[in-house]
């Protein structure tokens, strides 16, 4: 177990699946107390008292509350309730996310709207409830962005802006919040196995959905927490995880344009979703 984590209260968006899910596994295992946010009830409760059993000598304290953070003050509720329940919080993990799909010249500003709510907007309100704990804890944020944080395919314009922005967000606050202590760590994944391929554009889970990427490109969710962990516990400023995202990551910061030509080439319109 990592001692620099145990006892540490973590607060994590997008708790009920995926990677927000196995993140809270993990810290967990590393001792941390844990504030899990998502909207699913059901998944969150279970996890919650799975997580609550003794493990390793430690019995970590885990709350589970119903928020939306593209929700104005659902965050500050959860924060407020972990006050009560668990203390201030140390660590933050803006997690929640959701892909809006499609070609720009097909959606619309409700779609982009939805992104960005979630994944840019979401980031904000989870940062501003729990900026004063971070400062009184001399904590860290870590928060999920994505290789589309780099760069873009087609179809995915929509989420890369949301992605983009988050990049700015955590460069911006870094150097804004060095002084204070604060840790802020940009999380990179490439393509990870979670649900978020199955949620439809309207943010319907569809079972029946096939992810279109092959299984043995997408790192267990497992192993990506575990990355973030590290992460977080080491403070760094950055972690891409897998190595097709360090790759793309890569050649678009050293020879920019390459991907743009490969994909323009490969005459990808973008109009399958
Ligand atoms: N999987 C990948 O390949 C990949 C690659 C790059 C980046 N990412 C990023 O990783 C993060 C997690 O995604 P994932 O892959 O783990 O997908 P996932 O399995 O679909 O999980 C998404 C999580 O976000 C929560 N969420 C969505 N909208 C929310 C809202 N409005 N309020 C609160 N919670 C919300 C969902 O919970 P509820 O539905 O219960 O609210 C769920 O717990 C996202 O930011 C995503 O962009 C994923």
């Amino acid at each position: 177990m990592n001692a620099d984590l145990r006892n540490k209260t973590a607060l994590i968006t997008g708790a009920s699946s995926g990677i927000g899910e196995a993140v809270a596994r993990e810290l967990a295992r590393r001792g941390c107390n844990l504030v899990l946010l998502a909207r699913r009830r059901d998944r969150l409760d279970a996890l919650a008292r799975e997580l609550s059993r003794p493990h390793d000598g430690h019995t970590p304290r885990i709350i589970a509350c119903e928020a939306d953070v593209a929700r104005d003050g659902d965050i500050e509720r959860a924060v407020a309730q972990a006050h009560e329940a668990v203390g201030p919080i140390d660590i933050v993990v803006a997690n929640a996310g959701i892909s809006v799909i499609g070609p720009l010249m097909k959606l619309s500003l409700e779609d982009h709207r939805r992104q960005l709510e979630t994944n840019l907007f979401g980031v904000l309100r989870t940062f501003i409830a729990t900026r004063d704990d971070l400062q009184k804890q001399r904590g860290c944020i870590a928060v999920v962005g994505s290789v589309n944080g780099y760069l873009t395919v087609p179809s995915a314009g929509s989420y890369a802006i949301s992605k983009y922005a988050v990049r700015a967000f955590c460069d911006c606050l870094r150097m804004e919040v060095h002084s204070l202590g604060i840790a802020v760590t940009h999380i990179i994944p490439g393509f990870i196995h979670t649900e978020i391929r199955q949620i439809d554009r309207e943010g319907v889970y569809r079972s029946e959905r096939k992810d279109p990427i092959p299984t043995w490109l997408q790192m267990p969710a497992r192993e990506a927490a575990e990355e973030i962990a590290d992460a977080i516990a080491l403070r760094e400023a950055e972690r891409v995880l897998t190595r097709h995202g360090k790759l793309a990551v890569f050649v678009q910061q050293f020879l920019p344009g390459l991907l743009e030509g490969i994909l323009r080439r490969a005459k990808i319109s973008g109009s399958q979703r």
